[in-house]
C-alpha cells in the first residue's frame, strides 16, 4: 500500500493540552487540575454546539469561551484579558516527549498537521515547538469553517495535500477525530496514549474518579461509533515501523 503522507492530528496527539495544567494552576493555585480537564472538554464540546448551531467562530473564540464556561463554573472571576492571557497556554503545549524523534524518523516521508486549531494558534504552536522546519505545511479547519469530524475537513486535506484518501495515512489520539477520519476513509493510527487496562486499573484503585481520570475516560478511549482505527500503538515513535510495514504490505 502507498502511502504518500502522514497527517497528524495537533492537540492531544503530537502536543500534551494537560501541559496548560502549570499556567491553569499558577492562575488558580490548587484548582489547575479541575480547570484543565473542565476546559478541554467543553472546548471540544464547543466545536460541535457551533458546528450544529451553524454558528461557526475560530477555535481562538472557543478556547477563551470554554475557558470562560470553566471559571464561571467553579465560582472563579477572571476579566476578558486575563482569560485570554490564560488561554495563551494553548500556544505553548509541550510537545509529547517523543513527538520530535518520531517526526524526524519520518522526515523521508511528507508530513502535515491537520487542526481545529485557527491558523494563528497553530503557527504559535509550532512555532514555540520548534518543528516547523519538519513539517510540509499546516492545514486549519479554519480554512472552510467546520469543525472535527465533519467529513468536509478531512476531504479538504486530500485537496490541500493533492492526494487521495487511499494515499493519507492519519494520526491521533483523539477518539473522536479517529473515528471521523475513519468515517471519511483515511487510513489511521491512534495513539494509545491510555490503554484501556491501564484505565480499567486506575478506576478499580481510585476511591473518587476524580476530573483527571474522568478525562482519560471521556476523551482517551476508543469510541464505539462503529469506525475504528487500523492500528493502535504506544508511541509517535512507533510510526516509523508501522509505515515501513505498510509499504512492505
Ligand atoms: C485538533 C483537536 C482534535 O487538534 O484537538 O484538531
Amino acid at each position: 500500500m502507498t502511502i504518500k503522507a502522514l497527517v497528524f492530528d495537533a492537540y492531544g496527539t503530537l502536543f500534551d493540552v494537560q501541559s496548560v495544567a502549570g499556567v491553569t494552576d499558577a492562575a488558580f493555585p490548587g484548582q489547575g487540575t479541575t480547570i484543565t480537564q473542565i476546559w478541554r472538554l467543553k472546548q471540544l464540546e464547543y466545536t460541535w454546539l457551533r458546528a450544529l448551531m451553524g454558528r461557526y467562530e475560530d477555535f481562538w473564540t472557543i478556547t477563551q469561551e470554554s475557558l470562560d464556561f470553566t471559571l464561571r463554573t467553579l465560582g472563579l472571576s477572571a476579566t476578558p484579558e486575563f482569560i485570554a492571557q490564560i488561554a495563551e497556554a494553548y500556544d505553548a503545549l509541550s510537545l509529547y516527549p517523543e513527538a520530535r524523534s518520531a517526526l524526524e524518523g519520518l522526515a523521508s516521508h511528507r508530513l502535515a498537521i491537520f487542526s481545529n486549531g485557527s491558523p494563528a494558534m497553530l503557527k504559535r504552536l509550532v512555532a514555540h515547538a520548534g518543528i516547523g522546519a519538519l513539517i510540509e505545511t499546516v492545514i486549519s479547519v479554519d480554512e472552510i469553517g467546520v469543525y472535527k469530524p465533519d467529513p468536509r475537513g478531512y476531504a479538504h486535506v486530500e485537496k490541500r495535500l493533492g492526494l487521495a484518501r487511499e494515499e493519507i495515512l492519519f494520526i491521533s489520539s483523539n477518539g473522536f477525530d479517529i473515528a471521523g477520519a475513519k468515517a471519511h476513509g483515511f487510513h489511521v493510527a491512534r495513539i494509545d496514549r491510555v490503554p484501556s487496562q491501564q484505565l480499567r486499573s486506575e478506576l478499580a484503585a481510585a476511591a473518587h474518579i476524580d476530573p483527571a481520570l474522568m478525562f482519560k475516560a471521556l476523551r482517551m478511549q476508543p469510541e464505539q461509533l462503529g469506525f475504528h482505527a487500523d492500528a493502535s500503538i504506544a508511541a509517535l515513535t512507533d510510526l516509523v515501523s508501522y509505515v515501513a510495514g505498510l509499504e512492505r504490505a
